[in-house]
């Protein structure tokens, strides 16, 4: 028996990907990565001036990628730019749901709008974009999505309260699966990304705090703090032909931080 080793390599060599919050952390990073493994990279972001910098240094890196904005809370500007993309390039053949924010308030003082504001971000918007994508994917019999959830999602952290953060991470894991197992007939694969502590915007000021980063590092075996690339290249793993039975899971970059 021969094996085919090249359908098992972890390349995205003439596939289209697009990536949201793309403009910091590790949907920047990310961008980064699957350019190298020669993707297109659509980098979006709901801010303009990150979504074209990030862009404009992918291709600085010798990748290929161009910019938009999006703001993945709005449902109908979601489906315009993705309803254009496939138009104009054809496919969506990867999408990333990495768009997401925290907010560390107690949860007797979370106000209504705070709550609606992360959930609108953090599970709203993967959805809508899942959705939007999705659709296309399911047309064309093959696709893969690659949700970045949360440990946060699996575990609920400590020191810093951020209870609607937990929420709508666990709440992805879950949609993660659900769409997993609806759209599997289809040939479209729906995969999580759990990233423990990881250096960026997001976690800068707990980095800052001296208690905090303290408690984070004690809780994690590997005694670090990950960097974008740790998760980038999970993402990858997961967008590519190497994970093509994969489907459903939820891979934990976290350090050890769940083991125990
Ligand atoms: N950094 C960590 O330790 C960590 C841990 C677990 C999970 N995550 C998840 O990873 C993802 C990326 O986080 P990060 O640490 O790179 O954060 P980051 O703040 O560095 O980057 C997030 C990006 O998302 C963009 N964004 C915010 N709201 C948006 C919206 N409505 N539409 C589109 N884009 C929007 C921001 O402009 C920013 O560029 C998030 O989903 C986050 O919850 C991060």
């Amino acid at each position: 028996m021969t094996v085919d080793r090249a359908a098992h390599d972890i390349t995205l060599e003439g596939r289209i990907a697009l990536v949201t919050g793309a403009g910091s952390g590790i949907g920047r990073e990310t961008a980064h990565v699957l350019a190298r493994a020669g993707a297109y990279v659509l980098v979006s972001d709901v801010d303009a001036e990150r979504a074209s910098s990030a862009a404009a240094e992918v291709r600085a890196a010798g990748g290929s990628a161009e910019h938009h904005v999006l703001d993945v809370r709005d449902r109908s500007s979601v489906r315009t730019l993705v309803g254009a993309l496939i138009e104009r390039l054809g496919a969506i053949d990867v999408l990333v749901n990495n768009a997401g924010i925290v907010a560390n308030t107690a949860a007797a003082d979370v106000t209504e709008r705070e709550w609606r504001e992360v959930l609108e971000v953090n599970l709203h918007g993967v959805f809508w974009c899942a959705q939007a994508v999705g659709a296309h994917m399911l047309e064309r019999g093959a696709g893969a999505i690659v949700n970045v959830a949360s440990m946060a999602g699996i575990v609920a952290l400590d020191p810093q309260p951020q209870v609607h953060y937990n929420v709508s991470k666990a709440a992805v894991i879950m949609l993660t699966r659900s769409l997993a197992v609806e759209w599997a007939p289809r040939n479209v694969r729906v995969n999580a990304v759990s990233p423990g502590y990881i250096g960026t915007e997001l976690t800068k000021r707990g980095l800052c705090n001296a208690a905090w980063a303290e408690r984070w590092m004690a809780r994690t075996p590997l005694g670090r703090v990950g960097t974008p690339r740790d998760v980038a290249n999970a993402v990858l793993y997961l967008a590519s032909d190497a994970a093509s039975f994969v489907t459903g899971e939820n891979v934990v970059v976290d350090g050890g931080y769940t083991v125990w």
